[in-house]
């Protein structure tokens, strides 16, 4: 079979990132702009600035990805882009220049699901095995997922409140630490101790998430100690935070292991970059002789070479969108 090259377009939050990838497997040329620094100064994500910069960069990401890939947009098979969920502003940069070359280039456009992307980056260089649990960590999700085959989601539960990612931040900010907070409460967590009593989340028997409560509760424990004069072990209240976060994590997914007779776990989203969440759920799945799929760190935070995995299996099938396809704040997998 001839291969497949399909152009790839990520713009749904606050990385400008275009790639090339080859039969949805094989990353030819991939460029990620993030944006990052910018929105430290604000503390999270502006979207306003945000949509701005995509605007303003997206054409020099594409040209640098081209040149990697020493290619033309001649030469790709297929347009793909990530349409939901996102910030509506960012995506439609996104969307708008993917519709555009579509209909220059006379290449079929393809519309993914940004979490569903998520999902794919494990198929980089990889393959999927199913019956699979797809754990979704990122900065707006949490969300257990079953999959049986390419496309078949079932979805067994979700967070009631915050994404784990978003705690994360939130956390982060209360320790003065800069954006995006995750990786920095990991790092201060490597010299923590877990000494701070943190509440139990959803302890139930469902397959859903709760991170609201365990936010406020270091955050109200930061303030109180504040008021009262007291100094905060930053170390240990990140290492103690970041602990209870996974252990939700492992509780749910310990029941779906359980229950549901599946022997093949996959890690998705920025979150799943964190090396004691990585050790702690291999080591769970090692428990329950399960295979564990995790994705490259470059491929676990937003970058546009997920979206062309994604996007493969829908140029086998042809679903093909219009040219009047919409951004969509939140459109979910199932
Ligand atoms: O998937 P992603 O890049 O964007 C969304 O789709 O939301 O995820 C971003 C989230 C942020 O909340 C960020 O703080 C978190 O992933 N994150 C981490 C780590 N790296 C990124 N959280 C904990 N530890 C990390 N190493
Ligand atoms: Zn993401």
């Amino acid at each position: 079979m001839k291969d497949i090259n399909i152009l790839s377009i990520e713009t749904s939050c606050d990385e400008t990132s275009i790639a090339i990838v080859k039969n949805g497997v094989e990353v030819v040329a991939l460029t990620i702009l993030t944006q990052m620094d910018t929105h430290a100064n604000f503390g999270g994500v502006v979207p306003e600035i945000a949509s701005r910069m995509h605007s303003e960069n997206i054409t020099m990401v594409l040209e640098e990805t081209l040149q990697k890939a020493n290619m033309r947009v001649e030469d790709c098979d297929a347009i793909a882009v990530t349409y939901s969920p996102g910030l509506l502003g960012s995506l439609l940069v996104g969307i708008e220049f993917a519709k555009v070359l579509s209909y220059v280039y006379e290449k079929p456009l393809i519309k993914v699901n940004h979490l569903v992307g998520h999902i794919y980056a494990n198929k980089i260089d990889n393959h999927l095995k199913f019956p699979c649990l797809a754990l979704i960590v990122s900065g707006g999700h949490t969300e257990l997922i079953k999959m049986t085959g390419d496309y078949e989601f079932e979805k067994l539960g979700e967070t009631q409140d915050d994404a784990i990612g978003e705690a994360f931040d939130k956390v982060a900010r209360v320790l003065g630490l800069t954006y995006p907070g995750g990786p920095n409460v990991e790092r201060l967590a490597l010299n923590g101790q877990n000494t701070y009593k943190l509440p139990t989340m959803l302890n139930d028997d469902t397959y859903n998430f709760s991170y609201s409560g365990l936010k406020s509760s270091v955050i109200n424990l930061v303030n109180n100690e504040r008021q009262r004069g007291n100094e905060i072990r930053k170390e240990d209240l990140a290492c103690s935070f970041q602990i209870a976060a996974v252990d939700e994590l492992k509780r749910k997914l310990e029941l779906a292991l359980k229950n549901n007779n599946i022997k093949n776990v996959i890690l998705a989203g920025g979150v799943s970059a964190n090396k004691y969440l990585r050790k702690e759920i291999a080591d769970l799945c090692a428990k329950y002789e399960a295979s564990l799929d995790l994705p490259e760190f470059i491929y676990c935070t937003d970058n546009a070479a997920m979206i062309g995995a994604a996007a493969f299996p829908l140029f086998l099938k042809g679903e093909f969108a219009d040219l009047d396809l919409n951004a969509e704040s939140n459109s979910k997998i199932c």
